[in-house]
């Protein structure tokens, strides 16, 4: 029965490359086109989909007889029926696997082997497991949509939604595979990213697992994975000890081993030489070395807090600060790079850049200071004016309340600002 029909399919598909490989209007489906009168539900979805925009029609996957208007006519010949989830990957491999056939269209092809790689591919096509996703858990099987499409399934912001369908569902898991990825992901720093900033670019699950060869990364693999994205921290921390793919434990420490895989965050930076301690000895060169790197980063942060400070009150002070805009930049720009080159564990690399942005924003808050003192010396000989301000707002009231005027409305005031 299965081996029927798979070769329904793979004929099935194999016709719609010379009959209607164009684009037609038969995407359009017409009202004579019998198929969409009775499975109305299907029209729209299918039309507004990729593959109807190709000229491919039911029948180029069901089979059947689009011009006879009764159910048991309409479904003769060569018809499918439903498709169970082995069936579909056929079908849709069928056409995605064809590289010549695919290659138009400017889309990476689909294969077996590439799925075959997952653990979905094994557990579907070699154990027969169902629970495990076909093309169309993910894709749909007739609205299917670009990943460009903020409707589609694999849109970026979308892709972990479609994974934790399954994933956070026990009785859709295998026994024993943990279900709290996504609840983990949705906190951290790459879900947050995505889900509140619309950071596009951050990581969601098919980011480390791949989206049809879906697996756990490797230790040794994870390095790589993450520096996808995160080149600079990746040839960083290759430049010293926990990267060296030749250590003595042969795999180094991956950077989950600091960050998480699903719940990835910063190390708060004044927890950093305790993270260190959750390895190495507090009395080892290893442990000491944590601390003193810990102390060097918040140093460099309070000097960035300065600098930031001071240009603030240059700029409220209505002085030019071009220059101490270019320096604060140059601040910033080191700090950053503070955080990747931590992963190198080069004390000299740290010192120097720490050096950089105390000298800098001293240099920064020196104007400040003068400007701070020539702005006390003003507020000074305002005082009189004030006084002068103040007491003429006081008789100004004092007379409305004598005219029975209301006092002013007091949920005007900041509380009921707030409130309203
Ligand atoms: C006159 C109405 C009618 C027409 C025309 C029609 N269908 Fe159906 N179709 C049905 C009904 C009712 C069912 C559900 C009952 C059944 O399985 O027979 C169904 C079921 C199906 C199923 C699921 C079968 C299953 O085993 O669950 C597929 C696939 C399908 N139709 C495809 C098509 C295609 C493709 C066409 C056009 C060639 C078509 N239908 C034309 C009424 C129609
Ligand atoms: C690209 C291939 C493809 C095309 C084109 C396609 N289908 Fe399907 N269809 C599938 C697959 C795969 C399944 C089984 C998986 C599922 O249920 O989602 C299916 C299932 C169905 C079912 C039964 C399940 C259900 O959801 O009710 C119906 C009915 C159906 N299709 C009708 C249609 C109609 C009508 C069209 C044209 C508007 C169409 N299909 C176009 C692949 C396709
Ligand atoms: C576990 C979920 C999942 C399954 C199962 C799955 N896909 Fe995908 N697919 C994705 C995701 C996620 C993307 C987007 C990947 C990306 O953005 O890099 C994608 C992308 C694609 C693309 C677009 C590639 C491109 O270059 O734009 C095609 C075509 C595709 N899948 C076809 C298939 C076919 C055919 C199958 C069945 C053999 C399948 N998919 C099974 C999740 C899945
Ligand atoms: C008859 C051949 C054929 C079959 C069968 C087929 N596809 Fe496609 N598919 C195409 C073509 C052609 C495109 C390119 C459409 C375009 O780019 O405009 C496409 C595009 C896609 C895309 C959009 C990729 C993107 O990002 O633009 C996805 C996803 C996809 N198909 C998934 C599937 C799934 C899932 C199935 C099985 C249910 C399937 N296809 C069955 C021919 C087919
Ligand atoms: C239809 C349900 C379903 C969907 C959707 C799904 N998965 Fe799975 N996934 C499973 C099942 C079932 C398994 C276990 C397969 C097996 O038996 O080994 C699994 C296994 C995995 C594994 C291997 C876990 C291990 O170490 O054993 C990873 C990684 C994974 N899925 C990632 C993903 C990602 C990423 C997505 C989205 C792009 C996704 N899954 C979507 C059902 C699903
Ligand atoms: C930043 C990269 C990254 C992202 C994003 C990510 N994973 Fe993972 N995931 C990993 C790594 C690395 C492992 C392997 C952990 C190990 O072996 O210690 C893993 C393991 C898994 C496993 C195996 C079981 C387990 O929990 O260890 C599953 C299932 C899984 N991930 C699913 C998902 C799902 C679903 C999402 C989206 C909600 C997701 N992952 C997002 C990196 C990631
Ligand atoms: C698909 C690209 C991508 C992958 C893969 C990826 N990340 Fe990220 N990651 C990002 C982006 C983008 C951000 C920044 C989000 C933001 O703040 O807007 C980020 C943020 C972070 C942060 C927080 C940085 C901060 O300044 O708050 C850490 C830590 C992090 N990633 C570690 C990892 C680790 C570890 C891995 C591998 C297990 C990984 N990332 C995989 C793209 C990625
Ligand atoms: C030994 C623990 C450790 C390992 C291993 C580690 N990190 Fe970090 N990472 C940190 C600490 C601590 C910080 C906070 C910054 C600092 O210490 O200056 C950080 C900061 C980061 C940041 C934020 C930097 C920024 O630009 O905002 C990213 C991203 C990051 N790490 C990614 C990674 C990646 C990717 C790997 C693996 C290639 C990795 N980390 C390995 C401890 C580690
Ligand atoms: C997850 C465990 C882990 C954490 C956390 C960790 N380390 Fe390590 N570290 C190791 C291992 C394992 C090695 C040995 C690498 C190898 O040779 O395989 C190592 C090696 C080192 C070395 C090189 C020692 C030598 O003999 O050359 C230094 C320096 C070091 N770590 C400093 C730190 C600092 C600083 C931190 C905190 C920012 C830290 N480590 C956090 C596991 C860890």
């Amino acid at each position: 029965m299965k081996c029927t029909l798979m070769s329904v399919v793979a004929v099935l598909a194999l016709s719609w490359g010379t009959a209607s490989g164009q684009e037609t209007m038969a995407g359009y489906l017409l009202e004579e086109y019998s198929c969409i009168m009775c499975h109305t539900d299907m029209r729209m979805g299918f039309q507004e989909g990729v593959h109807s925009r190709r000229g491919i029609q039911c029948t180029d996957c069901h089979g059947g007889d689009p011009s006879k208007f009764e159910t048991e006519a309409a479904h003769t010949g060569n018809f499918s029926g439903a498709l169970g989830k082995a069936e579909a990957v056929a079908l849709c491999l069928s056409c995605h696997e064809d590289i010549p056939r695919m290659r138009q269209f400017a889309l990476e092809p689909v294969t077996e082997e590439m799925f075959l790689f997952s653990q979905h591919g094994q557990a579907l096509l070699e154990a027969g497991d169902t629970t495990a996703p076909s093309c169309g858990d993910c894709h749909g099987s007739h609205a299917i949509l670009p990943r460009t499409d903020p409707r589609s399934p694999i849109h970026p912001a979308r892709v972990s939604e479609t994974c934790a369908a399954c994933h956070t569902d026990p009785a859709r898991v295998p026994a024993g595979l943990p279900t709290d990825q996504m609840d983990q992901w949705v906190a951290s720093a790459h879900g947050r990213a995505l889900l509140d900033r619309h950071n596009e670019r951050s990581a969601n699950c098919a980011s480390c697992h791949g989206a049809h060869s879906a697996l756990p990364p490797g230790v040794q693999e994870i390095p790589n994975v993450c520096g996808k994205c995160h080149q600079l921290v990746r040839e960083t921390y290759f430049m010293g000890p926990h990267g060296q793919q030749g250590s003595a434990t042969g795999a180094g420490v991956p950077c989950t081993a600091c960050h998480a895989n699903h719940a990835t965050t910063m190390p708060p930076l004044s927890e950093i030489g305790a993270l260190c301690l959750t390895c190495h000895e507090a009395e080892s060169p290893e442990g000491l070395s944590g601390l003193e790197l810990q102390e060097q980063v918040l140093r460099a942060e309070a000097a960035g807090d300065r600098a930031r400070r001071a240009v603030q009150l240059l700029s409220e002070a209505g002085e030019p600060i071009v220059d101490e805009e270019v320096r604060f930049l140059t601040v910033e720009t080191h700090l950053q790079e503070l955080l990747v080159q931590a992963h190198a564990l080069d004390p000299e690399a740290v010192d120097d850049l720490v050096r950089r942005v105390s000298s800098l924003s001293t240099e920064i808050g020196e104007r400040a200071d003068v400007v701070e003192e020539h702005r006390w010396e003003r507020k000074l000989l305002a005082i009189p004016v004030w006084i002068i301000g103040l007491g003429g707002i006081l008789l100004a009231l004092r007379k409305r309340r004598r005219l029975g005027k209301p006092e002013p409305d007091p949920s005007w005031g900041i509380g009921g600002g707030i409130g309203s």
